[in-house]
């Protein structure tokens, strides 16, 4: 007769051969301690797709327009829709994908190991549910990033009641006084990069527009009275460039990595127009004076002229001589200066006078400026429309008389790139920055240097863990 502990140990080690027997899926299935039967979506579901499954469905190129970045896009599903209906495997798509039923997934195969499929199928029999577990930001606005060197600055732009400078910071618009004599607010939210700035023409909103690369862009719309955000726009997979306020401030304008131009309503961010006639990033806009129309520069080498009612393009404007970085406009008349890689400013009517011809005349050009002494990297008009200043790759920054392209000064000091220049409302004041990361106010039009200034405070010690990754923070 077996003792009733040799009876035990049988029965424990049957059970340890069976468990060793079944194929490692199926047992995960079973919850590794094999009591445990919820298949988790955190660590049972998501690593199965991210290995196999989402190098083809990134936001850059999705296949069949899905997009799987985390649980409520896979739910979210693509062109054909929702990819399941939770507790019904028998009804979601998703699993007609995994067996072949639909067009099968992985696309080109190997089809995932049957025991994987059949994870997938419980899971969603069980409600599919989200286990993932909540990471808390640890950026808000109690607490805001630490720098251990100031951040490359990429835009700047002055209130225009002439006593706010705004800054890019990492994940957070630095707001200075603008004599340089301090930070008076500091704006945190979701995008990593401010790549444009701007204010409405009326000084009660700050926009930024920006994003996460490879993840997201966002517009963020600021109440200038209280520095509280008013509505943050997530749209696109990638960082926005170049926003722009139409004259009234009803709208916004912006470029993107997917090549589109969009004008979204403010500040509730609905869109109402898309222009997808640019071939290559579009890193600047700007509204006639009317603000019926668009305008859109792109490496593609062109601006555009776009009426947004309809989307309907007029025109290329210009004749294409390169990429082009920068477009501002005359604040006083239908003129667009625009800068990119050649170093040559370039001054545009903004609407056509003569007809087009076969031969590639430059007809809207109104003047061609000194070339730079390198790519031409930011500009900003003076707000009487008589001067402007253009920075350079090179780190330098030459202020123009529009009219007849006198040279009227050199802005010296920089280190690296120029990414973002403003005139002071009163004419008398222009700020410079980029990759050094110093702000650098001059005074116009003698080019002398006012003051130069970190517009973060910057630790000594060594960082919490919340600090901004190195990359960002000590300037590659
Ligand atoms: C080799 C690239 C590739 C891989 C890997 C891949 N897919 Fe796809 N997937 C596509 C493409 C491309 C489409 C668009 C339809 C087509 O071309 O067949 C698509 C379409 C889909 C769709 C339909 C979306 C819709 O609404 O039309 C689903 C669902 C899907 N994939 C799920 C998956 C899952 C789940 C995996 C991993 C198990 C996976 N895919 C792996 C390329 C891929």
């Amino acid at each position: 007769m077996l003792t009733r502990m040799a009876l035990f140990r049988l029965i424990t080690r049957a059970l340890l051969l069976l468990y060793i027997a079944l194929p490692a899926a199926a047992r995960a299935g079973a919850g590794a301690d094999g009591v445990k039967e919820t298949v988790s979506f955190h660590t049972q579901i998501w690593p199965i797709i991210q290995a196999r499954c989402a190098g083809c469905h990134q936001p850059a190129a999705p296949g069949g327009k899905l997009i799987l970045t985390g649980y409520a896009s896979l739910l979210k599903g693509g062109e054909h829709g929702p990819t399941l209906t939770k507790k019904r495997p028998d009804a979601s798509p998703l699993m007609d994908y995994l067996t072949g039923k639909r067009e099968l997934m992985p696309k080109g195969g190997p089809t995932l190991a049957s025991a994987e499929i059949e994870l997938f199928r419980k899971w969603i029999a069980q409600g599919a549910a989200d286990d993932t577990p909540v990471v808390k930001d640890p950026i808000d606005a109690n607490h805001p990033p630490v720098y251990t060197a100031p951040p490359v600055i990429t835009a700047l732009a002055y209130a225009p009641d002439g006593h706010t400078l705004a800054v890019s910071g990492y994940r957070e618009i630095l707001l200075q006084r603008a004599d340089g004599s301090g930070l008076t607010a500091r704006l945190i939210g979701q995008a990593q990069k401010i790549l444009s700035l701007a204010y409405s023409s009326d000084g009660k909103l700050l926009a930024a527009a920006g994003g996460s690369p490879a993840q997201f862009g966002e517009i963020q719309f600021w109440d200038t009275a209280t520095n509280k955000p008013v509505n943050s726009v997530q749209i696109t997979g990638d960082t926005l460039f170049g926003g722009s306020f139409s004259p009234d401030g009803k709208q916004f304008g912006f470029g993107c990595a997917d090549n589109s131009v969009r004008v979204i309503t403010v500040p509730d961010g609905r869109q109402v127009m898309r222009l997808d006639n640019h071939s290559d990033w579009v890193f600047a806009t700007t509204f006639s004076m009317d603000g019926k129309n668009i305008l859109s520069v792109s490496r593609d080498q062109a601006i555009k002229l776009t009426l947004i009612e309809g989307a309907s393009f007029i025109d290329d404007i210009n004749t294409h001589y390169t990429p082009l970085r920068c477009l501002v406009r005359n604040p006083k008349a239908d003129q667009v200066l625009c800068v990119g890689d050649d170093g040559i400013p370039r001054l545009y009517k903004i609407f056509r006078t003569e007809a087009r011809t076969m031969n590639q005349e430059d007809h809207n050009l109104i003047r061609a400026y000194d070339r730079q002494n390198g790519v031409g990297t930011a500009l900003a008009f003076s707000p009487d429309g008589t001067l402007f200043a253009v920075g350079a790759e090179t780190g330098l920054v030459n202020l123009y008389r529009v009219a007849d392209g006198g040279h009227v000064a050199t802005l010296s000091g920089q280190k690296g790139v120029i990414y973002a220049l403003a005139f002071h409302p009163d004419g008398k004041q222009v700020v410079a920055a980029g990759f050094d990361g110093l702000v650098r106010l001059y005074e116009v039009p003698t080019g002398r240097l006012l003051k130069a200034f970190a517009p973060v405070p910057l630790a000594t010690h060594a960082p919490p863990k919340h600090s901004p990754p190195a990359a960002l923070s000590t300037r590659k």
